[in-house]
């Protein structure tokens, strides 16, 4: 087993630090060992119990504190960091860094820190528009810390404009990405994937669905556009934000999504379908609403295209991934679904697993490629998953 990577999260006193509390659950639950550091202003906007239990770690905000693990505390977590990500990072610490100011625990640590640096300014427009915050945040890119840009929006002060704290999800992607470093292998590819569930009308009140999320549709368009691919993402209703980059087509039903991947198929080198597409649809709509009375009611089922299967006769250079989601006899059905719709690499799970399947953060799965090699894969999050199934799409060109 790798050592868990250290991901020291330094929260400063802007109103936004009570949504840390997500980023470092979510940090915790992928397998991170998390380190909170706090100014002292931080800790009037969230407790440091509700992130000390969160992170299952002491939390730390007193330069002398003498109840932490280390002999000399700035010092021990500096170097135990993997890295150093502050959010929300407000004009003050922004300054301090390019300044070079240690007047406290958490800028003593961002100076003695050798682990690559990551801030998420969260501010008022006013306060970021600044030329002295401007020049400070030059001064650090400079000095290469990645600074992600404030969201536009409507902020706590009530002024609508740049600087609101990026989406938990954006921050959580790119402490993956400085981790890994990856390369951009995926340049000039063009990668449709497909995600969620879909919703087949019933009347005009009510549908069919599943549980699918879409997070690990998401997390594979997220990760390739991050390669350099061009990611086409078809996807069912989520409430999910469409990563950066990625061209998003938003559809209901299992036909309208079909009917997109058939238009967008030539232009593209690979599919990856993650969608959970509704396998059947009610043979009728009714465009009234169905009234109830004493009785059992029947809907009656028609078939929906299996659009990989589809997209699997049209095959000529496109490289086609599947996912099979099963709960019993998990290869022999995964292996008989991929000759079925001639696939190149079908990605199994077993929901019956905990931490695989729907809704979570995590997955666990089998990859099966079709010249019958398996590879196993350990619990890891949807994002690291998204990143190996890229890799052997890579070894498949
Ligand atoms: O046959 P099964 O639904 O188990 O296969 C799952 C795989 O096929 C997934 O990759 C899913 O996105 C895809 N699929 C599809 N069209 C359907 C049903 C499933 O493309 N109608």
């Amino acid at each position: 087993m790798n050592k868990p990577k250290t991901v020291v999260v330094g929260i400063t006193g802007g109103i936004a630090a009570y949504k840390i509390a997500e980023l470092v659950s979510r940090l915790y639950k992928n397998g991170f060992n998390v380190q909170v550091v706090m100014t002292k202003h931080a800790t009037r906007f969230i407790t440091p119990l509700t992130l000390r239990t969160l992170s299952n770690n002491p939390v730390l905000v007193d330069m002398f504190d003498e109840s932490g693990t280390h002999r000399v505390q700035h010092i021990g977590v500096a170097e135990e960091a993997d890295i150093l990500v502050i959010a929300p990072a407000t004009a003050n610490i922004i300054a301090k860094m390019a300044c070079g100011i240690a007047d406290d625990l958490l800028s003593t640590i961002v100076l003695a820190t050798r682990a690559p640096v990551l801030l998420a300014p969260s501010m008022n427009t006013n306060m970021y528009d600044h030329p002295a915050t401007q020049d400070n945040i030059r001064k650090l890119k400079d000095r290469g810390v990645t600074i992600l840009e404030p969201a536009e929006g409507e902020l706590a002060c009530g002024v609508t404009g740049r600087g609101r704290l990026p989406e938990i999800e954006t921050i959580y992607d790119k402490i993956i990405d400085v981790l890994e470093d990856r390369p951009r292998d995926l340049v000039n590819k063009t990668i449709l994937v497909t995600a969620g569930a879909t919703q087949e009308d019933i009347d005009p009140v009510r549908f069919i669905t599943n549980h699918s999320t879409g997070k690990m549709g998401y997390a594979l368009a997220a990760a390739a556009v991050r390669r350099g691919a061009r990611v086409f993402l078809v996807s069912g209703p989520t409430y999910l934000t469409v990563p950066d980059g990625v061209e998003s087509r938003q559809v209901r039903s299992a036909r309208e999504m079909n009917d997109i991947c058939h238009e967008l198929f030539g232009q593209v080198d690979v599919v990856i379908g993650a969608a959970a597409v509704a396998d059947y649809r009610p043979l009728d709509y009714s465009d009234e609403k169905l009234k109830k009375n004493d009785n059992d009611m029947v809907i009656k089922l028609t078939r929906n295209p299996d659009i990989l299967e589809g997209l699997g006769k049209r095959k000529q250079h496109q490289i086609l991934v599947g996912f099979a989601a099963e709960t019993s006899d998990v290869i022999q059905n995964a292996r008989q679904k991929m000759q079925k719709k001639n696939l190149d690499l079908l990605v199994a799970n077993d929901l019956t697993v905990e931490g695989a399947g729907f809704a979570g953060d995590t997955n666990i799965v089998t990859l099966l490629f079709k010249d019958g090699r398996e590879e196993k894969l350990p619990l890891m999050s949807k994002l690291e998953v998204a990143g190996v199934i890229l890799d052997a799409v890579l070894e498949l060109f």
